[in-house]
């Protein structure tokens, strides 16, 4: 698609949610589409280092928060790199993504947790969408041979994280879902049904354990390694074990989803509806549908926002919709969609860095990366974007 479409893609959707909400759009989404252009440049203009990769930034001290290629972040820079090229044809967005894809090529060999599937699928997958090159499957395979270490099928899951020994035996984390698409292409790819069949397993004991009545998701499963049996069903990034982290029902639902494209199985489809339904009809949701940060945080209103959280939920929703024909999640993600294309959510083109957006929240225990730009928000913005097309 060259630019010119590109832009006119832009300025219809957001001038469609003008419309309904009856205010002057077309001066309004102009405005936001130039805002949002320029920042798309600032991906180019960013020197990047051969060590690192952009992360996060801290808008009150303007330091942009750069990591190496074990953080579970690193394949989002390139990652974005390749949507921005897919959406607007400029073979300068190419150029770099090609340059800092192979960034993240030692993670696939690297064991030490379940995000391998983040770093690895989110630049070497979004890379192979565009060039069918063998060097790209081959990281892809190799990767999915690499999660599959952590599967232990006297569990059905694979291990997410290897640290808090002391109070973890064998945790399983919502977010896990989300790697399993590193395994079914990679099954695609090789013709070796075994990373498939890991991701189904994995998928159905998520399926089992980590939902609520109220198909609201926890964020930790903590199993016993020998018998499979769930020890706790617990948090690390939400407000307390009960309550609802924004960004893991957003992977529930991506990752359900997901799931339902290479399987076809009715089951993943339903819990990805339930928890949908449940997030979109949430009481506790603000009136532009950009979450707080945990949905049962006693501060809200007075809550950090999470954009990344409404990001990964849009771009899930597209692809829902196109499995159910029903319009309200079209409806909802071109909300959220239309709410983040705007002054409040992009980020001030004052600010000279590699990001789109502000307002999300990485991980408000910690007290770490609260209420800021965070390169995975921008990464599913792209993807979403690309998907409404
Ligand atoms: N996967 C880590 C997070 O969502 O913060």
């Amino acid at each position: 698609m060259n630019k010119v479409s590109f832009i006119l893609i832009l300025g219809f959707a957001s001038l469609v949610t003008a419309c309904k909400s009856g205010v002057n759009h077309q001066t309004k989404s102009t405005a936001s589409n130039n805002l949002l252009e320029e920042r798309y440049k600032m991906l180019l203009d960013y020197p990047v280092d051969s060590m690192s990769m952009p992360r996060s930034m801290n808008i009150k001290t303007n330091e942009i928060r750069k990591v190496p290629s074990r953080d579970w972040t690193s394949g989002f820079f390139a990652g974005n790199l390749w949507h921005l090229y897919q959406l607007t044809g400029d073979s300068k967005y190419k150029e770099q993504a090609q340059k800092w894809t192979p960034f993240s090529k030692k993670e696939s060999v690297n064991s030490n947790s379940h995000d391998v599937g983040f770093k690895v699928f989110c630049s070497f997958g979004e890379a192979l969408k565009v060039e069918n090159k063998k060097e790209y499957e081959a990281v892809i395979i190799k990767g999915a041979e690499t999660l599959c270490t952590r599967f232990n099928p006297k569990v059905g899951s694979i291990r997410s994280w290897d640290f808090n020994k002391e109070i973890w035996d064998y945790p399983v984390i919502i977010d896990n879902m989300m790697n399993l698409e590193l395994l079914f292409e990679a099954s695609k790819l090789s013709g070796n049904p075994k990373y498939r069949d890991i991701a189904i397993q994995h998928a159905n004991t998520t399926l089992k354990n980590q939902f609520r009545e109220d198909n609201s998701c926890y964020h930790v499963i903590d199993y016993n390694p020998n018998t499979g049996e769930v020890r706790k069903k617990t948090t690390l990034q939400g407000f307390n074990d009960d309550s609802v982290w924004a960004r893991g029902q957003g992977w529930a639902v991506y990752g359900f989803t997901m799931s339902y494209r290479y399987t076809k199985d009715p089951a993943y489809l339903k819990q990805a509806e339930a928890t949908a339904k449940f997030f979109m009809t949430n009481k506790n949701l603000p009136e532009d549908g950009i979450p707080y940060w945990d949905l049962k945080d006693p501060a809200i209103p007075n809550s950090p926002r999470d954009v990344s959280a409404a990001m990964v939920m849009a771009s899930g929703l597209y692809e829902l919709y196109t499995y159910t024909n029903n319009k309200s999640y079209l409806a909802f993600a071109d909300k959220l969609m239309a709410s983040v294309q705007t002054e409040k959510y992009i980020l001030d083109s004052k600010i000279k860095a590699p990001f789109l957006f502000d307002h999300s929240t990485g991980n408000w225990p910690k007290h770490d990366e609260i209420d800021e730009p965070i390169i995975y928000a921008d990464y599913y913005f792209l993807e979403a974007l690309l998907r409404k097309k």
